[in-house]
This record gives C-alpha cells, structure tokens and sequence, in this order.
C-alpha cells in the first residue's frame, strides 16, 4: 500500500507526471498554468507549505489530494478550513483505497473538509466515508435575449417558436432598472474589504472568510483567468461587490455572475449589484446571467431582479472538525453564503 504524507516542492515532477497520466496532456498543461497561484501563493496557506496530500509508491506518485486553505466563519466564529480539490488516483491504482486514505490524511488536518462540484468517483467516496452533503449549491439564470431559451437538443422550428412565444416576458425581465446606490470597477480590494468582512460575518452560517488578502488572490491574481469587479460604494465606506466574467458557451454567450458580498439586511445595495451587471451583460452581448448562492434571502432578491432557479448539478459537502455543529445544521444551509467563486468551481 502506498504512503500518504504531505506534499513537497521535490515531488513537483512526480505530480506533473501524474496529472498527464490521469488528466490527459492539455488538462494536466491547463492546470500547470494555475498551480503556483493555486498552491503557492494562496494567503491562507499554513507556514508549512501547500495542503496537498500525495500517495507514494517510493518516489512514484500515485495519487494526490491538494486542497485550498481558507479561514471559515459560522456565525462569525472562524476556524481553519480547506476545499478539497484535483483529487486523483492513477488509473491502474483506483478503487484500492488510495483515495480514501488521501481522503481520511486531508480530513485529520483540517478544521473544516469542504467539497463543492464533486464528480461521480469523489461523490462515491464522500458517500462511502459517509461525510455529510449539503446538497447541490442552488444556481439561478437571468435571461436577457430571445437566445437564451434555447436548447440545443431541440430542433431548430421548436427553438424558434420558444423564442417568439418567451420574447415579451424576457424583454420585460432584462429591461434597464435604475442603480440605488454608486458602483465603481475596482482592480484591487482594499482594507474596507476586510472591514465589510468583519460586519456581515455574523449573518451567514457558514462562508469562506472574505478579507482583502482573499480576495485579491483569488480574483485580482489568478493567471489563468481575468475578472470583472465592481465596488458598491456608501461615502467613505464600501457596501459591497460584485464579481462577474462573460464567457461564451455553445448555446452563445453568457455572464456568469461569480461572487458578490453585501449585508443581506441591505436590499438596495445587492440590487444595485444586480443591476450594474446587467448592463455590463446587455454590453457584452451576454444572452444570460447565471449565478449560483446558498442563501435564501440572497436568492429571494435574486428572483425579484428577474432570476430564475434551474437544475444544479453542482454537490456541496462539508464537515466541520474543528467546533461542535448544531443538529440539522448540514441540512439548513439558507444561511450559508457559498456561490461560484468559492473553491475552484469557477476556473
Ligand atoms: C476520485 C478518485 C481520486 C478516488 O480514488 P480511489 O483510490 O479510486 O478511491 P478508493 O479506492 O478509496 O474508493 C473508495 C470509494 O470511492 C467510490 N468510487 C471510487 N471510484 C469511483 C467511480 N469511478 N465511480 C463511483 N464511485 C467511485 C466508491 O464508493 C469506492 O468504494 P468501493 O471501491 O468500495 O466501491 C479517483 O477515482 C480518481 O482519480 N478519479 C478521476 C479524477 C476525479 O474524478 N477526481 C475528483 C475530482 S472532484
């Protein structure tokens, strides 16, 4: 059986070898792209290197579990946490148990274990160390354009005759609405950042803590992706932001909204949000918004600026180690904030 030990920058060839061998070349040279962001510079990294677990058959990697530490707040009380990601076991090695040892050696060092867009294999496994779910992280798409009803499985008569009988209810949903509030494209988080941080943490049940530190990393630096951020703005003070990309799919174009923060007590400020992306997305052409968020109020508001829920396939779990939970506490999650900007979902 292999042994399962932390991670060291000498075993960085052995797991660009096993990335190619599992991954395939292009994914493996995409996610190469993003590692020494991702693992390296990430600010909640512990002093002793990246969390990633490696499975080692001498100096053969044969399997990995990285990880991306973050600070967690339930209810304004912050323990150590990590997302679990680019879990991976080499063909001829899986279904032995590797898996679950990386699995088990991540969970022992960790407050907090999160899991968000699992894929069948790691789902399979969560289920087996019966870790709790918390179900799939809701998602919402607001059309703008007769283009955004389509379906490519449809033959192209019925498509049309969707858009023709959709097209007054969409124009009605994507008309312009005016912004309450001044909203400001910003290329860096400042500390009024981690000030709306430290006010708004006590409202969620759980959320990845997002101070400026975070935030920069994960959407100012990332090499492999370039975002859009705008800051809501009260005087002095920061109210909020919001986090979005354009992005074309197969079915045309889209925005896809990826993070935003506002106090979930302030209406005008997360519509005004809404808002200025809407016509950043009408700008860009975008067909849709899509946007993902746990919290029901959030989604409520969502709604009102012309959301619709659809299906997410996207699987959230999480076990927290490190503080006494409440029961029912991974069923009700209308409290948590965890959108598409968390762990690495959007990439
Ligand atoms: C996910 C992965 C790391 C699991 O590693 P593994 O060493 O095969 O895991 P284990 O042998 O410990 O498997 C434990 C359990 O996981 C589940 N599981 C593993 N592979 C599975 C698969 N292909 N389909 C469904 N369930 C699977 C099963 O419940 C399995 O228990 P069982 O063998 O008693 O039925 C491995 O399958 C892999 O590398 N997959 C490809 C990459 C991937 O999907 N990564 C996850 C990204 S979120």
């Amino acid at each position: 059986m292999a042994d399962v030990v932390r991670f060291r920058l000498q075993d960085q060839h052995a797991v660009d070898a096993l990335s190619r061998h599992v991954l395939g070349h292009d994914a493996a040279e995409a996610g190469r792209l993003r590692w020494g962001w991702q693992y390296l510079q990430n600010p909640n990294n512990p002093p002793d290197g990246p969390q990633i677990w490696v499975a080692k058959e001498g100096p053969t990697v044969v399997g990995q579990q990285a990880t991306m530490p973050v600070r967690l707040s339930l209810k304004g009380v912050e323990i150590q946490a990590s997302w679990g990601m680019d879990a991976m076991v080499a063909p001829e090695r899986q279904r032995q148990g590797i898996g679950e040892a990386l699995f088990r050696a991540w969970d022992h060092g960790t407050g907090a274990a999160l899991g968000l867009g699992l894929s069948a294999a790691s789902l399979g496994l969560f289920r087996k160390l019966n870790w709790p779910r918390a179900g799939h992280l809701p998602c919402l798409v607001k059309p703008l354009t007769r283009r955004a009803l389509r379906n490519p499985d449809w033959p192209v008569p019925v498509n049309r005759l969707l858009s023709a009988l959709t097209y007054p209810l969409v124009r009605v949903v994507a008309r312009t609405r005016p912004l309450g509030a001044q909203v400001e494209p910003i290329r860096y988080f400042d500390r009024r950042f981690s000030e709306l941080w430290d006010q708004v943490a006590g409202s969620f049940g759980l959320a990845v803590r997002r101070d400026a530190a975070y935030l920069n990393w994960r959407y100012i630096e990332p090499p492999h992706v370039r975002y859009s951020v705008v800051a809501l703005k009260r005087d002095e003070t920061v109210g909020g932001y919001a986090v979005y990309r354009h992005v074309r799919e197969p079915r045309g174009r889209a925005t896809v909204l990826v993070d935003f923060l506002a106090d979930p007590a302030d209406r005008v400020g997360l519509q005004t949000l809404l808002r200025w992306v809407d016509r950043e997305a009408a700008a860009a052409d975008s067909d849709k918004i899509r946007a993902c968020s746990t919290h029901a109020g959030f989604r409520r508001l969502l709604r009102r600026e012309g959301y619709f829920p659809v299906r997410s396939s996207i699987g959230l779990v999480a076990k927290i180690n490190a503080v006494a939970v409440p029961r029912g506490f991974y069923e009700r999650t209308g409290d948590w904030h965890v959108t598409l900007g968390d762990s690495d979902q959007d990439r």
